[in-house]
């Protein structure tokens, strides 16, 4: 099939070129000229493992293209996918659609025979109506589909590939069967193919985010109360998870959630609940304890550093919300660096997957380029993202320091082993062996 993905980033880079890899004749547009370039020179915009190398064998095979030219690529396919961003509008916790609006807007413009419109990116309950009446002169060459996209980056080719369920929302049953023709490489591999109403269909996507949302930040409110009954927070999430009907993923204590997608998602659910008047006190509630968790790991840090931090070095490990991502929306490491440079800490950091320009404004913040000139002269390391390069340091070879600590965000390392290599370290939810 001929496909448009409108919006070349995590979601539309990615889905395009796996796409075009089962089969697909793929363009990928974006209003961004220097996405587009790096593309046609061979190069990534992003990092997600594998996609480097995926991108390239589709291009050369003439299956995957590039492009800025919206015009020339909406006209040259049958269906069109809308992936660009839909971030909460500043200073309130309304979902911004008027990227998605945009799209829309061109798509109508340069339409001229029958289309199938896709919307992939996370858009309220409505928006697919939205859509239809912007379209609505030409209303006989569209029909709107919803079809959420569940990928994770850092396994995002993976997830695109065996994806758990394949969610359709259509009001019109000729889509659900072109759909399920695009899919059927992977509805073939055993993936579930789930069709609903539109408006059901992006509502999954919401109800989705928000319960993993929930997930985590329930148990790392229990981590709270492991920290001070001394009981070890890991056990808790091994007992729990054992438990068929709970699951053992997302139960893992750690920092705030954050990423591009829960932080959003859940004020984004709350909001359109908020239009019809349903108040969903569960998800306010999760928004409000995530939020507060920043604030309690930095008072955390104060507790272990002594409360003046003028001229600590605090050296971070990792700064993306999750490994295998070059992601930086909405990570701890946003609200925590600001606030202890402020308190007159001096932060290092290095992360693998680069520098990064949302930290470099920040004063008495720097990057390195490797593990040992981040950490050397720490007085205390903090272990934010569980990268696997971090896995085994010798933190006792490469800091200088030898009153250095360790906090670990993720519970990377094992208490024991630093009880006996006489390194203070602390870590979430499981008593404090020092
Ligand atoms: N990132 C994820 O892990 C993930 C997972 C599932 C769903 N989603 C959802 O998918 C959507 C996209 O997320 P993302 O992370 O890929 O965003 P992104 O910011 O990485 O990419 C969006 C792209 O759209 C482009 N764009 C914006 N307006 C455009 C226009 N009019 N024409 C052409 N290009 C345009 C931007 O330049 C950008 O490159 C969001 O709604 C998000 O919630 C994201």
């Amino acid at each position: 099939m001929k496909l448009c993905m409108i919006g070349t980033g995590y979601v539309g880079l990615v889905s395009g070129t796996c796409f075009a890899d089962i089969g697909n004749q793929v363009v990928c547009v974006d209003n961004d000229d220097s996405k587009i370039k790096k593309l046609n020179s061979g190069i990534s915009p992003i990092y997600e493992p594998g996609l480097n190398e995926l991108i390239k064998k589709n291009y050369l095979a003439k299956r995957l293209s590039f492009s800025t030219n919206v015009k020339q690529s909406i006209n040259s396919s049958d269906i069109i996918f809308i992936c660009v961003g839909t971030p909460t509008k500043k200073g309130s916790i309304n979902v911004d659609l008027s990227f998605v609006y945009k799209c829309a807007k061109e798509i109508l413009k340069y339409t001229k025979k029958n289309k199938i419109l896709v919307t992939k990116s996370t858009v309220p309950i409505g928006t697919g109506d939205q859509i239809e009446n912007i379209l609505k002169k030409k209303k006989k060459l569209f029909t709107v589909v919803s079809n959420p996209e569940f990928l994770r980056e850092g396994e995002a080719i993976r997830d695109f590939r065996y994806p758990d369920r394949i969610v359709i929302g259509s009001n019109e049953k000729k889509a659900f069967k072109i759909m399920k023709k695009l899919y059927s490489p992977l509805i073939n591999k055993g993936s579930k193919f789930f069709t609903t109403s539109r408006r059901g269909a992006e509502l999954i996507k919401y109800a989705s985010n928000a319960f993993l949302a929930t997930k985590i930040t329930f148990i790392n409110e229990l981590a709270n109360l492991c920290e001070k009954s001394g009981i070890n927070i890991e056990d808790i999430s091994l007992g729990m998870g054992s438990d068929n009907r709970i699951g053992s993923r997302f139960l893992r204590a750690g920092p705030a959630y954050g990423g591009s997608c829960f932080p959003k998602d859940t004020k984004g659910l709350v909001s359109a609940a908020n239009k019809y008047k349903i108040n969903l006190s569960v998800v306010k509630s999760v928004i409000k304890s995530n939020h507060e968790r920043i604030n309690l790991l930095t008072q955390r840090v104060r507790k272990i550093l002594g409360s003046n931090l003028k001229n600590k070095n605090i050296s971070f490990l990792g700064v993306t919300f999750k490994p295998n991502t070059d992601d930086m929306r909405d990570s701890t490491s946003l609200k925590m660096i600001p606030y202890l440079c402020k308190s007159g800490a001096r932060v290092n950091y290095y992360d693998p997957s680069g520098e990064k320009k949302e930290l470099k404004t920040i004063k008495n913040c720097f990057y390195k380029n490797n593990i040992k000139s981040n950490c050397n002269d720490a007085d205390l390391v903090i272990l934010l993202t569980e990268w696997d390069e971090f896995k085994s340091i010798d933190f006792k070879r490469i800091i200088k320091n030898k009153k250095f600590k360790i906090y670990d965000l993720r519970n990377l390392y094992n208490a024991e082993e630093m009880k006996k290599n006489n390194i203070k370290y602390y870590s979430v939810g499981r008593p404090n062996i020092n």
